[in-house]
This record gives structure tokens, sequence and C-alpha cells, in this order.
């Protein structure tokens, strides 16, 4: 799946380097239009070699607009291998507090993908040791289009991608690499 990314080269090496150098628990935000590529970026993170081998644990959560944070604290502890079946029956703020915990003494990467507002962001928090006085070292990374959602995070502006980067994108996704279309050619009318 990398193989077709274009770019995102210093995106990505400076995101691994907050991640897992920086002390804290971090919140991270991806942000841009729609179509920049954070999904594509955040993905590229979860999946990077030096990201899985630093964190205890990670999970990947689409949030979107319509989410039930139950849903989403339950993703993040099962992607975990943590969700037991004691945790269906418990309270939000037991779930939220077992979650917490996890994040405070594991070093944790939680990707919440697509987030859109602040009330979100403020409704999924108390699972979070994001407050000062934490010793925890997980960190938070987010993808929003909104790069206000949480006012202290580390905000990284995506860029579109530029006239070179365009162009070769457009040839992986018109000619991918089977070599079926080896000859074929491309007309460009400007
Ligand atoms: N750098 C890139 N290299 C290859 N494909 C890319 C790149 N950036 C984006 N794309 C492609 O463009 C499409 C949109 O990307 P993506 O879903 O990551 O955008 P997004 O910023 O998360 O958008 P949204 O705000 O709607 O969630 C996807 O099909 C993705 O594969
Ligand atoms: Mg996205």
């Amino acid at each position: 799946m990398d193989d077709n990314i274009v770019g995102l080269v210093d995106d990505t090496e400076g995101l691994v380097k907050v991640l897992t150098k920086e002390s804290g628990c971090k919140v991270v935000t991806i942000c841009g239009m729609g179509g920049l590529g954070k999904t594509t970026l955040a993905k590229k993170i979860y999946r990077h070699r030096q990201v899985i081998d630093y964190f205890d644990h990670l999970a990947f959560v689409y949030v979107s607009q319509q989410f039930q944070k139950r849903n989403v604290w339950e993703d993040i502890l099962s992607s975990f291998k943590t969700l037991d079946k004691e945790d269906r029956k418990k309270r939000d703020e037991e779930l939220a507090e077992k979650l917490c915990n996890i994040l405070e003494v594991k070093k944790c990467l939680v990707i919440l993908d697509d987030i859109w507002t602040s009330e979100a962001w403020n409704c999924l928090q108390p699972a979070f040791p994001v407050e000062t006085g934490s010793h925890s070292n997980s960190k938070v990374l987010l993808t929003s289009r909104n790069r206000w959602i949480v006012p202290y995070a580390d905000k990284r502006e995506l860029k579109r991608l530029n006239g070179e980067e365009s162009w070769e994108l457009f040839q992986k996704i018109v000619f991918p690499q089977t070599g079926k279309y080896r000859y074929s050619k491309i007309l460009v009318i400007c």
C-alpha cells in the first residue's frame, strides 16, 4: 500500500520523531482540507516499523461525525486486546478510567481518524491522560479538517502535492505497475 503513496516523506519523518522521541502524553493533529491525505498519512504512521517497535499498544479508530464515545473507547481497548467481558457491563466513566489507566502505564499510540468538532474531542477526552501532571508517554494522533479541535495539540498542516508529485500519483493510478500498460501513452491537452 505504501508503494502507492506519493510524497509525505518529511511529514512522516516529523511525526515519527514527535511520537517516538518526545515525552509526555502529547496530542498531535494532522489537519488540512478534505482529500489532502490526512488518513493516508495516519495509516502510514500506524504501519511504520519504528512506531510499531516503540509502542506497547496501537489503535486506529475511525470516528467521523456520528460516533458513540463508548464504541470508540471499546474499539481502542479491543485493539489493545484488553477488552474483557466485564467491560461491557461497566458504566462509561469506569470504562474511560480503565482506558486512561492503561494509557498511563503503557506506551500506547491512539489514532483517532476524522474528528469533526472540539465537542467530539471533549466528549472522548476523559479516557486520555492529557492533563498536566500525568507521567504517561502515550500519544494521541488525530486527523481533522479543523486545526482547532484540540487547541493545545501539536498541529501538522498537510500541504497539497506539487505538480511533479500530482503527475506521479496520476500515472500510478492510471498505469498500475503490472507491466500490462508498458506501451500505453498519455496525451496531455493543456
Ligand atoms: N500522498 C498521497 N499519495 C497517494 N495517494 C494519496 C495521497 N494523498 C491522498 N491520496 C489519496 O487521495 C484520497 C483521499 O485521501 P485521504 O482519505 O487520506 O484524505 P483525507 O485528507 O483524510 O480526507 P478527508 O478530510 O475527507 O478525511 C485517497 O484515495 C488516498 O489514497
Ligand atoms: Mg480522512
